[in-house]
């Protein structure tokens, strides 16, 4: 099957490129490289030994993507990654994420429109939980006012795709909610790309680790939790790769008749802070340097995925440790310079 995977330079899109080409699937990439490198097609290239077409296009360029679709009409399914995902940078741009996160998207589907019934792949995100209620959480657990720009567009995201499909649109969507994604591919070829300083909790570990960052600050130690620190369900961005292969190949079931759907896709476990600070130490033999600091806002406590639906309905199940994650994460940060 030809698949367009938008954004696939990116980090998830990267991962997820390898694990279609993995099971004998075309890919077409288009992503205009905001945050990402030419590079990263080369080192695609060099881990499946298959080149994967890629075009330079931008997404918020309605002209650019028609012609682009015009010239690729027998694409089957579409996994749509490109978007921006900072979320301090979302709250001073709101704009600009609202036109690339959400603008753009009903480009995207409207583009669509040409393609005969394709399925459609959506990286959506726990934030939409905000503060779950209850633990672990449950797809039907409510959506909550986002706290971030970022985090709306996510939600809204998933609104215009179900109004879309409500509307009668020749589609079938599932819509993954990511938890944590963390880790590189084991080749250490291809992993995430931070601009500037990160903002996310293990590329500042590692970067923190080569000696880039003085030390970790552990947002918050009084947190009722076990340790005190934050709770997170952090999940191998191979096996998070993997499931956009699982879940479209689901849609392309002939007998699959669900027109839109959503799964939570983490590990089900949930870890602190200082969880994973030990574990980055012991795995990979070495002393990380951190303090605890005030609470970072806007911060929730404690979120980790209930896996019974996507156990049940794709038949999957995260495969990797957290420790086979932060061991790659760090051999991907010793390749960098
Ligand atoms: P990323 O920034 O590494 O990848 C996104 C890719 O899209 C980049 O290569 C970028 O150059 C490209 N892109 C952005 N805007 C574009 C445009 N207008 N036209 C064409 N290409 C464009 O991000 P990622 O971590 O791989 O995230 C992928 C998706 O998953 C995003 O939608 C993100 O919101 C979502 N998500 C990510 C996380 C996470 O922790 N990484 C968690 C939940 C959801
Ligand atoms: C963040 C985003 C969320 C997004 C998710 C995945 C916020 C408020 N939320 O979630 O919208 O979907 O990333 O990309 O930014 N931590 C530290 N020190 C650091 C960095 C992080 O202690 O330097 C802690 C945080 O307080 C948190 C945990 O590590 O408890 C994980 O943080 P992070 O990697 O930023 O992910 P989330 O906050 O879960």
């Amino acid at each position: 099957m030809k698949i367009l995977v938008t954004g696939g330079l990116g980090y998830i899109g990267s991962h997820t490129v390898i694990a279609l080409q993995e099971k004998g699937h075309e890919v077409v990439i288009i992503d205009n490289l905001l945050n990402s490198s030419i590079d990263v097609l080369d080192n695609i290239t060099k881990i499946s030994g298959i080149k994967p077409t890629y075009e330079n296009v931008d997404i918020r360029e309605k002209d650019e993507l028609a012609k682009f679709m015009d010239n690729h009409l027998d694409i089957s399914g579409v996994i749509h990654f490109a978007a921006f995902k900072a979320v301090g940078e979302s709250v001073a741009k709101p704009l600009d994420y609202y036109e690339n996160n959400v603008a753009a998207l009903v480009y995207l589907l409207r583009e669509m429109n040409k393609l005969n019934s394709p399925k459609f792949i959506f990286s959506s995100s726990c934030t939409v939980y905000g503060q779950a209620e209850k633990l672990p959480i449950t797809e039907d657990a409510p959506v909550q006012k986002a706290n971030s720009p970022y985090g709306n567009t996510k939600q809204i995201d998933e609104e215009v795709i179900q109004d879309h499909i409500i509307s009668g649109a020749d589609i079938q969507a599932i819509s993954l909610r990511y938890f944590n994604p963390i880790g590189a591919h084991p080749t250490a070829l291809i992993g995430e790309l931070p601009l500037g300083v990160p903002q996310n909790l293990v590329p500042f570990v590692t970067q923190t680790a080569a000696g880039k960052r003085e030390k970790l600050s552990v947002f918050g130690g009084d947190y009722p939790t076990e340790d005190g620190t934050c709770i997170r369900d952090y999940i191998h961005v191979m096996d998070l790769a993997e499931v956009h292969v699982v879940a479209l190949e689901k849609l392309l079931e002939e007998d699959y008749t669900t027109k839109f759907d959503v799964y939570n896709v983490g590990t089900g476990k949930g870890n602190s802070v200082l969880d994973v600070v030990k574990t980055f130490e012991e795995v990979n033999d070495l002393k990380l340097p951190y303090a605890i600091v005030d609470r970072r806002p806007g911060d929730v406590i404690s979120a980790y995925a209930d896996t019974t639906k996507v156990e049940e309905g794709l038949n999957w199940k995260a495969q990797r440790t957290m420790a086979d994650a932060l061991k790659d994460a760090w051999a991907w940060e010793q390749k960098q310079s």
